[in-house]
């Protein structure tokens, strides 16, 4: 009996335990449910910016734990990090892929294992998942482009700055901007080259692009690091008044693209909302069994010197 109590203690007190920290909440108790977040990566202040409002969402939420993985960049490390959830059994997936291609096979291996998946911002190449959640990139892309077309008066020479080729936002926010300039035969890219996203590869791509063409009117990146990357390469040759700066993201904060309209460095942006908040919310009705729409669509506002300062202020207040 002694026997059978002390074996108690020692196999099966130790597994109770080790269930109960798992799935820890946020203030101690026993949460309910485990969410995987696969994070592409944590480093670009857009990304921390999701990170952060994800959190403050769950720490509303005792019944959620949230564990977030950061794949820095690398699509092997990312379907690595999905496997690890997948082997620890979180009751639901969200995933921002860093690209389309390398992450749907891993994916669709979740959501046919019954996790419900959960994809943001970046899109995968099927539709075994249960919710997406991001902005309309095409729509974003063609508005930049209508926005272009306005500062040059119909006329002149871009530079795009792409974002990783793979990734779906990079594609959307290109094919959007076409459409946005095609009644315009003597606007031209002259120059388009991947940045990975990365104000200092958009910084190197400009520095190239300066040296190669005398004339420049008008960069279109794909979001604001990268256009901001472009800006100080121009600064450094003095030739920032000669061109236009189109960013994308508008995140707010001193080293935010709304700051850099509001100082003139950046012409336009267009908010690119997270969705942080919006995803937990999402996982939640999901994990309660609450049906949710395939596609949450978030909006964007442009943002050009008329309202960014007015912007900022309202969002300080
Ligand atoms: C951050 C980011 C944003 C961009 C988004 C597109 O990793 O590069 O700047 O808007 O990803 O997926």
């Amino acid at each position: 009996m002694k026997n059978i109590a002390i074996r108690f203690i020692v196999i099966v007190f130790p597994a109770f335990l080790l269930v109960a920290c798992g799935k820890s909440g946020n203030n101690g108790t026993t949460s309910k449910y485990l969410i995987g977040f696969s994070q592409c990566n944590s480093a670009e202040p857009w990304r921390e910016a999701m990170n952060k409002q994800m959190e403050s969402e769950v720490a509303k939420h005792s019944e959620i734990k949230l564990i977030i993985s950061d794949a820095q960049q690398s699509n092997a490390k990312q379907v690595a990090d999905v496997e690890n959830f997948i082997v620890r059994g979180v009751d639901l997936l969200m995933i921002s892929p860093n690209e389309a291609q390398p992450l749907t096979g891993i994916v669709e291996k979740a959501y046919d294992k019954g996790i419900p998946v959960i994809v943001i911002d970046r899109k995968i190449l099927s539709n075994k998942y249960t919710c997406f959640i991001g902005a309309n990139n095409e729509q974003i892309g063609r508005e930049a482009g209508k926005y272009a077309a306005e500062l040059l008066n119909g006329k002149g020479t871009i530079v795009e700055i792409s974002g990783l080729k793979g990734s779906t936002p990079a594609i959307e926010r290109h094919n959007g901007f076409m459409d946005g300039i095609k009644d315009y035969p003597d606007i031209k890219i002259i120059y388009s080259q991947d940045g990975a996203w990365l104000r200092e590869k958009g910084r190197s791509i400009m520095e190239n692009a300066l040296q190669r063409f005398e004339k420049i009117d008008l960069v279109y990146g794909h979001n604001d690091p990268m256009a901001i990357g472009a800006y100080l390469a121009a600064q450094y040759v003095g030739r920032t008044k000669d061109i236009y700066f189109i960013g994308i993201d508008g995140l707010l904060g001193s080293e935010g693209g709304v700051q850099a309209v509001a100082d003139n460095k950046l012409n336009a942006t267009f908010i690119y909302p997270t969705g942080g908040e919006i995803a937990i919310q999402t996982a939640l009705k999901i994990l309660k069994g609450e049906n949710v729409l395939k596609n949450i669509t978030l909006s964007t506002i442009e943002i050009t010197p008329k309202n960014a300062k007015e912007y900022l202020a309202e969002e300080h207040k």
